[in-house]
């Protein structure tokens, strides 16, 4: 799309801050950060709310978080006095999950954990976007194959065409620690216990240094199926629908 093409030559040199400062003078209230409070998704919170007290996050609680996590989720927003719009799974979806399937059924096979994510990660994000006409990740480049090709702006297929920002996007694990460390800003202490990539606690396992950072997510697949519907534009990423339904 020419007018995409247009925002990337314009955007791709810009920093974090001036694509937010953008992105937020046009689109808000639609616009919002999906955090799982990473220490990315936490520079962009700080970031944002520089820009706007009000600018809009949201987060999507699987059920399966670590509590690190939503340490680190109240830690940042009693510190930058945010608000956090949580969005649960389906309470039908997920009891008919574990009642037919157990407690652990994503180990079992590709398609048991897709289907997991799909119910706790991906049908949930579907309803937080309804409605935007943007939203911004913590996502970079150097964390995974699937994201070599990743672009600041991006227009999302899979969710109505809609803007996705990634403002991090070409940044490296040292410049996010960089900022974290001078805005004194809380992190998630699962960063420390050797988790650089953060997810579901039973999918996730710390990483040895020199690892591949997402090498501890679902750490029993291969490189290229390690993404969990959020993103599923990613090169090698997957999309996933219910049975029967169809790609625009
Ligand atoms: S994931 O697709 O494998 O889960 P990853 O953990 O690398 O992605 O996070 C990349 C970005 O996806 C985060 O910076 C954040 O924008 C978004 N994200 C991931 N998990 C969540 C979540 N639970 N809630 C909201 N956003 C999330
Ligand atoms: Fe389910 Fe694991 Fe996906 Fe979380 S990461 S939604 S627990 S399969």
């Amino acid at each position: 799309m020419e007018q995409a093409r247009q925002w990337r030559a314009r955007f791709e040199e810009e920093s974090p801050e001036a694509v937010l400062r953008w992105a937020l003078s046009e689109v808000h209230p639609d616009i919002a950060l999906a955090s799982s409070f990473s220490m990315e998704d936490i520079v962009l919170i700080a970031m944002m709310a520089d820009i706007r007290s009000d600018a809009r996050i949201f987060a999507l609680d699987t059920g399966r978080l670590h509590e690190e996590t939503y340490e680190a989720a109240e830690a940042v927003r009693r510190k930058l006095g945010v608000r956090i719009e949580w969005y649960f799974p389906s309470m039908a979806a997920v009891e008919e999950l574990e009642r037919n399937k157990g407690l652990h059924s994503f180990r079992e096979s590709l398609e048991n954990r897709h289907e997991c994510c799909r119910i706790r990660k991906a049908e949930p994000l579907s309803r937080a976007l309804s409605g935007l006409r943007a939203w911004v990740t913590g996502q970079r480049r150097e964390q995974a194959v699937t994201r070599r090709s990743l672009e600041v702006v991006e227009i999302d297929e899979t969710h109505g065409g809609i803007l996705k920002l990634n403002p991090l996007a070409g940044w490296t694990e040292g410049e996010v620690r960089e900022y974290v460390r001078k805005r004194r800003l809380p992190v998630n202490r699962l960063h420390d216990m050797g988790y650089p990539s953060i997810g579901c606690a039973p999918c996730t396992q710390p990483v040895v240094p020199g690892e591949d950072p997402r090498a501890g997510r679902w750490w029993w697949e291969r490189p290229e199926h390690k993404e969990c519907g959020l993103h599923a534009g990613n090169a090698g990423g997957t999309v996933f629908r219910r049975e029967g339904e169809r790609k625009e």
